[in-house]
């Protein structure tokens, strides 16, 4: 039996220790007011048993986190025809560069970097009725908690100092891959990343993804097929041009937010996330990073 409450314990008084906590994302204004030595882990097992240390119950901003709950609704929608617009390559670059989607003609590398989850985003423009509550009601569902919510200063400060993603979703217009207006997908897309969300309540999410498509109320959102795929794309692309460190040093598929949160998944084991707002050079949580090398490290588990 492995000890997950002393490991949770260890961890959280080996990484609390450095010094050097990373640096707050400030490109959108309202993050940058968060308090940096915010540190919280929760993990779930599918079992049920739950395990967590420090702020696992103070919710913050799940920014790119959220990309693969949106792709999650996208898939159950349409299904493969998601394909004809965005491929499943890892980047290797930077959550926001143009560059790429510009060469590669308005297709996204992979539906996490941010171009790729704005076609994503219009997809459920799409496919929604009201796309914002219908979204939220989603998350609230397969999570098991109506208290979600988003957190509307942070989508309207992102909306305010957004231009780079306006110029992706321009991009994507120009080459006919984005159907509705620029305005109404950023919209939802700056909603989509403004939830705000515990580790607790993340690794509740998520659980549908380690439980072969079914949530935590065991009904199914996704084919066993779907979910293969949603962490065959975490793994590869869900840390960006870090994808490959992630895989190397903890070896589980994941996700990362600018808000400092990551969840990920030990498919048929647990969820586990963590919040350290902090971040790397590459905009990913730099403890939290280092928190899941150490938890997998310890319990000796991981998909490989
Ligand atoms: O679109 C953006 O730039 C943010 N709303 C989300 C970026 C993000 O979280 C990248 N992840 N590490």
């Amino acid at each position: 039996m492995i000890d997950y409450q002393n490991i949770l314990n260890k961890i959280h008084t080996s990484v609390t220790q450095d010094q050097d906590k990373g640096t707050i994302a400030r490109y959108i204004p309202e993050l940058a007011r968060v308090n940096p030595e915010h540190f919280g882990m929760h993990l779930k097992l599918i079992s049920g048993k739950e395990f967590a240390v420090g702020d696992s119950e103070v919710g913050f901003s799940i920014q790119s986190i959220s990309k693969v709950l949106t792709l999650a609704l996208a898939m159950s929608k349409i299904g493969t025809h998601i394909w004809d617009r965005v491929d499943v390559e890892p980047s290797g670059n930077p959550f926001n560069h143009l560059s790429l989607l510009e060469l590669e003609e308005g297709i996204p590398r992979n539906p996490l970097i941010n171009s790729g989850a704005i076609v994503i985003a219009d997809i459920l423009v799409s496919q929604l009725e009201n796309p914002k509550a219908e979204f939220l009601k989603y998350v609230q569902d397969i999570t098991g908690d109506s208290t979600i919510g988003y957190n509307l200063k942070v989508a309207q400060s992102e909306k305010e100092t957004g231009f780079n993603n306006y110029a992706a979703a321009n991009l994507l217009k120009s080459f006919n891959n984005l159907n509705n207006s620029v305005e109404d997908v950023l919209d939802f897309y700056f909603h989509q990343c403004a939830l705000e969300m515990t580790c607790s309540q993340l690794t509740k999410a998520f659980f549908l993804f380690a439980n072969k498509g079914n949530c935590l109320a065991n009904v199914a959102r996704l084919t066993k097929s779907q979910a293969k795929r949603i962490n065959a794309i975490m793994l590869t692309c869900g840390f960006y041009d870090e994808a490959g460190e992630f895989a190397f040093e903890v070896g589980l598929p994941g996700k990362s937010g600018v808000g400092g949160g990551i969840t990920a998944v030990l498919p048929n084991e647990y969820t586990i996330s963590v919040w350290s707002p902090g971040l790397n050079e590459r905009g990913n949580s730099k403890l939290g990073m280092q928190a899941l090398e150490q938890f997998t490290t310890l319990t000796n588990q991981s998909i490989f």
